[in-house]
């Protein structure tokens, strides 16, 4: 049985290490070994990469590739993409050359507001607390003008307080709902900060609020935290062409084409668990990106799928249509998204994505993402309602099952070229390795 420790934050990284390799490795030395292998050599880079999260013990790399050919908006644009899955970039750089000849992709940003929550239980009359709501609500925006100021410069800051009611589904549950404008930052800090300010003035002037009963002076405090469902940070990105222009994507009529990918546009619409996959397919990109740039998946995965399921069933991102001859496909997703704080200017590598897209504001960035989806999803319905999915991912996955036979560089060169003309899959590929080692 492994054993619980008590201060190992306090351990160095090497006693860390010591720790773990005696505790959990039967060969200690070759589980030392990985974890040093992927140091950096250059040790401020590597202290850099430490000092981003807690008990850091070595760099887990992704891929980081690049998607060539996007035509955003008249602009041209090189996509980094990090991500592990093979045939997500090939599928994106695909999709971004094919729309390039036909007017690229257009985007709209529809709002950029972001939302923070102050929770509180209170329990007395609605009157007199909507009362003290108006009131102290200037001095709720005035306690947080140092922290706005710089971003008021800027041209953000807090948009709107509002008091909400929501004791039909928790008894002397409120919520003060405020929104802000954050710019090029994702603003989670500054949205938190700002809420934690709310709440502490809000309190205090309760104390004060000669209208409130004894009881009714003491709000109590749940959270203040701000909120990853941002339906009204919303950006649309779109693709269209004639009908007839759908020509050479996979091979198929145009109107065949369309009809296929429609009706697999309208499946996910109304089928929760292919939507699911359909939206999946779409994060491909989307995620890539976000990492990529620094940016935070987690809170944009949570914000988008909540988003998905907006109207009670969960369904697709994207949709499609044709009308008078031509085809439309576009995705509206909710994205916050920061293109300065955070890691946008300590990571290497996020500042050399960010430099790539051409030093973005966050609106860009916005498009640029939803566009990653959007091609994304254009490239896997392509494939899956024409060839299958399988041709296109196992041919880019081909290289996955070599290294995993540790198949050798001339192994591997005979082996890319048998299934150029042969259907890739696990068991055809270690057939085909075996039958090469036998021949040698
Ligand atoms: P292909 O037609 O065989 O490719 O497609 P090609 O060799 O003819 O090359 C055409 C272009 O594709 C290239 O142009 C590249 O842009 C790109 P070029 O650079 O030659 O001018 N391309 C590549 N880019 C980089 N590296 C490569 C590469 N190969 C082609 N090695 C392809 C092959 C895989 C692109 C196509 O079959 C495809 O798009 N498939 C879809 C793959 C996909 O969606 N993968 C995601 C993972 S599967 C999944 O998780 C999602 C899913 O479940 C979602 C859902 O269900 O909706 C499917």
């Amino acid at each position: 049985m492994s054993t619980s420790i008590s201060g190992f934050s306090k351990l160095s990284k090497s006693k860390k290490i010591d720790w773990i390799v005696d505790s959990y490795f039967s060969n200690k030395e070759d589980a030392k070994s990985i974890l040093k292998q992927y140091w950096n050599t250059n040790d401020k880079l590597q202290q850099l990469h430490d000092e981003f999260i807690e008990n850091t013990i070595t760099n887990y790399y992704l891929p980081l590739g690049v998607a060539p050919n996007f035509l955003i908006n008249d602009t041209l644009y090189t996509i980094p993409m990090a991500i592990e899955e093979s045939s997500v970039v090939a599928a994106a750089s695909k999709a971004a050359k094919f729309w390039l000849d036909r007017g690229g992709f257009k985007t709209e940003v529809i709002s950029t507001i972001k939302v923070g929550q102050v929770h509180f239980k209170y329990h007395g009359g609605f009157e007199v607390l909507n009362t003290f709501f108006k009131a102290v609500k200037p001095q709720l925006i005035a306690a947080v003008k140092p922290i706005t100021k710089n971003m008021e410069k800027r041209g953000g800051g807090v948009i709107d307080i509002e008091l909400k009611d929501k004791t039909k589904d928790i008894a002397g549950y409120y919520q003060l709902h405020a929104t802000f404008d954050t710019q090029d930052a994702m603003g989670a800090n500054f949205i938190n900060s700002c809420l934690e300010q709310f709440a502490q003035t809000f309190k205090e002037k309760a104390q004060q609020f000669k209208d409130f009963s004894d009881s009714e002076k003491n709000i109590d405090i749940i959270m203040s935290i701000l909120s990853n469902y941002v339906p009204e940070c919303l950006v649309k990105a779109e693709v269209s062409c004639k009908l007839e222009d759908l020509n050479d994507y996979s091979g198929i009529l145009p109107e065949e084409f369309a009809s296929k990918f429609i009706q697999a546009v309208n499946i996910a619409e109304i089928e929760p668990y292919r939507a699911v996959t359909h939206n999946k397919g779409i994060m491909n990109g989307i995620d890539a990106v976000v990492l990529a740039t620094g940016n935070d998946f987690r809170a944009v995965e949570a914000g988008v799928h909540a988003y998905a399921s907006r109207h009670g069933r969960y369904s697709s991102l994207t949709h499609a249509s044709v009308e008078n001859g031509i085809f439309k496909f576009w995705i509206e997703i909710p994205l916050a998204l920061g293109t300065v704080g955070g890691l946008t200017g300590l990571h290497p590598l996020v500042k050399l994505s960010l430099e790539l897209l051409k030093k973005p504001s966050a609106k860009t960035l916005m498009s640029i993402v939803a566009v990653a989806g959007l091609a994304q999803n254009f490239a896997a319905l392509s494939s899956l309602t024409t060839t299958g999915i399988q041709q296109g991912h196992m041919k880019m996955h081909l290289m996955n099952i070599l290294n995993q036979f540790d198949a050798n560089a001339q192994e591997k060169a005979t082996l890319v070229e048998h299934f150029k003309t042969n259907n890739v899959t696990h068991s055809a590929v270690v057939e085909a390795l075996k039958h090469l080692r036998t021949k040698h």
